[in-house]
């Protein structure tokens, strides 16, 4: 059974919309996908992907870049057949035979499974292979042998838990990123507290392995509260750690997260406000919060 349930909801759209985009202007040798998950998936119109995919493709519709997007035209052709692509199936088509290899990572073979299945059903894939392990040591295993022109996805929601061998996803994207390698890593937060948290152990770690130069894009919903969650959307805010990709790709995170703010600025998550504010890790390891509620 595959446990992923958060396709398509609000947070997906940032990370894929941006995914997308980056992808195509890096054109990686060699894409690497921690946490894949499936490559598609039934749509059922909840709440929450009512308020993701949904009022983006609505809402896109009506500002040029955003309807210009990849995201916006792969998303919109599969879901009118009633599927939302998750992020293997998007790496894949973008990158097409473009790129040398594509190896997806994840715990649950059945997510494996369907990503094989989906590679088999597209005219033109690159070559993939699968990886039914604890990615955080598999990666971190494989990094030495791996292009510096390898892209790496790290998307886990937790980027500060240790796994058996006392190693997070932000040692994964460290180890990467001092090897030359693009990384794009995806976290998530419920409350205020939760992001500064996450903000302080970023910025540590960074500063301890004098890492300066990376992007930070958050995207949080104003109904978020200091510590306590009065609605569950998905998740309440996320974030996107880019490092080692161009100006063009960094420009494209800021931006684009920027857009989403502006075609969520009425939007509501059942009776809840479901606007958006663009946030981001200071570099001067003083962490910019704009709202405490
Ligand atoms: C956030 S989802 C991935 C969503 C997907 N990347 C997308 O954007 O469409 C999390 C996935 O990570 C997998 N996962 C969780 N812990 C893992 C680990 N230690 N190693 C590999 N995969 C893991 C889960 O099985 C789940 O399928």
């Amino acid at each position: 059974m595959v446990t992923y349930t958060h396709f398509g909801k609000q947070p997906d759209v940032l990370k894929h919309l941006v995914l997308c985009e980056v992808l195509q202007i890096e054109k990686p040798q060699i894409y690497v996908e921690t946490n894949s998950a499936c490559a598609i998936y039934t749509m059922t119109h909840t709440p929450e992907q009512e308020y993701g995919i949904y009022h983006f493709l609505n809402e896109a519709n009506k500002d040029a870049t955003l309807k210009n997007s990849l995201y916006y035209q792969l998303e919109s052709e599969c879901m009118a057949n009633g599927n939302y692509l998750g992020s293997p199936a998007l790496a894949m088509k973008v990158l097409n035979n473009d790129v040398k290899g594509c190896l997806f990572f994840d715990l649950e073979k059945g997510a494996l499974d369907n990503i094989e299945l989906f590679a088999r059903t597209q005219a033109v894939t690159p070559p993939i292979r699968t990886l039914n392990c604890d990615s955080i040591d598999g990666v971190l295993k494989l990094l030495s042998s791996l292009p510096k022109s390898t892209f790496l996805h790290i998307d886990p929601y937790e980027i500060d838990k240790t796994n058996n061998n006392g190693h997070t996803y932000l040692d994964v994207l460290i180890g990467a990123t001092k090897l030359g390698m693009k990384c794009l890593l995806w976290y998530g937060f419920m409350t205020i507290n939760d992001k500064q948290v996450l903000n302080k152990y970023m910025s540590e770690k960074f500063n301890k392995v004098g890492i300066k130069d990376y992007t930070c894009a958050e995207l949080i919903m104003n109904a978020i509260k200091k510590d306590t969650v009065v609605c569950n959307p998905g998740i309440l805010g996320s974030g996107i750690l880019a490092t080692n990709l161009s100006q063009k790709s960094n420009s494209i995170i800021k931006d684009y997260s920027k857009k989403l703010v502006g075609i969520y600025k009425d939007a509501l998550y059942q009776e809840f406000d479901g606007s958006l504010y663009h946030d981001t890790i200071s570099k001067k390891q003083n962490i910019r919060i704009k709202r405490h509620l």
